[in-house]
């Protein structure tokens, strides 16, 4: 039988690949909407009012912004050196999509893909017309020069749909990922992406894309289902025949667009005494917009924590970009 050998969360966010000087460039976009932030949702203004305390504005100043992507560029690199050591032979990764494939035509709560191949296609100039401004600068860490195929492992894939299936999970599956004309990117969405290029460097050992819609109302997931479907996955790897050592990823978040350190460090430290009752006792509208994205961390924690799997966090790194407190904050995971 399989054996998870290893878990890797990571986040994801454009910053990390955005040199420090042109994060004002996303944050140019933060000016103009509306953030969720501590149960209520503020404007740009708004939240420079109320966190006028938190010294933001040092800690967006040019130095800061540099040290921060420094160590955030160091995590990564540990990550991947991890990834080379353990060699893991296949992978499931947890992420979710941004409307990049997924339309409001239909958004499945959780989807297993289940195709032969993984493709990782730049983007079109179409498509690079209609980005919002400072993600296309990012695109370098999510996709290759050139279109690329990647393997895919319908063989588990297929199975842990079928567990979840037999576990009452109504899982969405895909053979092929959608593509329209609406569609911002024509092959696998971002958080995947980054997997593949920054921990697996370009060198994609066969893996099953697990989506999480986390950001989309009206159908996200609970925290509590996000659990219990890392549960499932585990015991479908674990009960796969074969005697591939298997690694789980979870890609995304911590907070964002508004950093709260706070809540970042409630979801830490459940992780790291082990506590599934502290995961699940984060408030659930703490997971709107980017922040979203740790329902991608759920999953992957529960599986880890439940197998004895020693947490080392690498690095937190919150990184903001503006007085207002926005930006991403960065946190760097592995369990072994
Ligand atoms: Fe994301």
């Amino acid at each position: 039988m399989a054996n998870i050998v290893l878990g890797i969360a990571t986040s994801h966010g454009p910053l990390l690949s955005t040199p420090p000087e042109m994060w004002h460039l996303r944050a140019a976009d933060d000016r103009k909407m509306q953030h969720p932030w501590r149960g209520g949702t503020y404007s740009f203004d708004e939240l420079v009012k109320m966190r006028a305390g938190e010294n933001l504005e040092f800690k967006a100043s040019l130095d800061e912004r540099v040290r921060r992507h420094t160590a955030c560029q160091a995590a990564i690199a540990t990550l991947a050196r991890k990834w080379d050591e353990v060699k893991p032979d296949v992978a499931v990764i947890v992420g979710n999509d941004q409307m990049e494939i997924f339309t409001d035509q239909n958004i499945p709560t959780f989807l297993v893909y289940y195709g032969e191949t993984i493709d990782n296609i730049p983007f079109s100039d179409e498509q690079r017309k209609r980005m919002p401004p400072g993600i296309l600068i990012a695109e370098k860490s999510h996709h290759p020069d050139t279109p690329q195929s990647y393997p895919g492992l319908p063989d588990l894939a297929q199975h842990i749909i079928a567990n979840l299936m037999a576990k009452e999970f109504d899982v969405a599956a895909a053979k092929r990922l959608p593509k329209t004309d609406a569609s911002h990117t024509s092959g696998i969405p971002h958080a995947f992406g980054f997997v593949y290029r920054k921990i697996m460097s370009d060198r994609p050992v066969p893996s099953v894309p697990v989506f999480v819609n986390t950001f989309y109302p009206p159908n996200q997931p609970s925290t509590h289902r996000c659990l219990e479907m890392g549960k499932v996955v585990a015991s479908a790897i674990e009960s796969w025949k074969s005697d591939a050592r298997v690694a789980v990823f979870a890609s995304g978040g911590l907070s964002h667009f508004a950093v709260d350190e706070e809540l970042d460090l409630s979801l830490i430290d459940g992780m790291k005494n082990n506590s599934e009752k502290a995961l699940l006792a984060i408030p659930a509208d703490s997971f709107r917009a980017g922040t979203s994205e740790m329902k991608n961390w759920i999953p992957v924690a529960g599986i880890m924590m439940n197998r004895g799997m020693k947490m080392n966090l690498i690095d937190y790194v919150p990184c903001y970009r503006s007085e207002a407190g926005t930006g991403n904050a960065m946190a760097f995971v592995y369990w072994q």
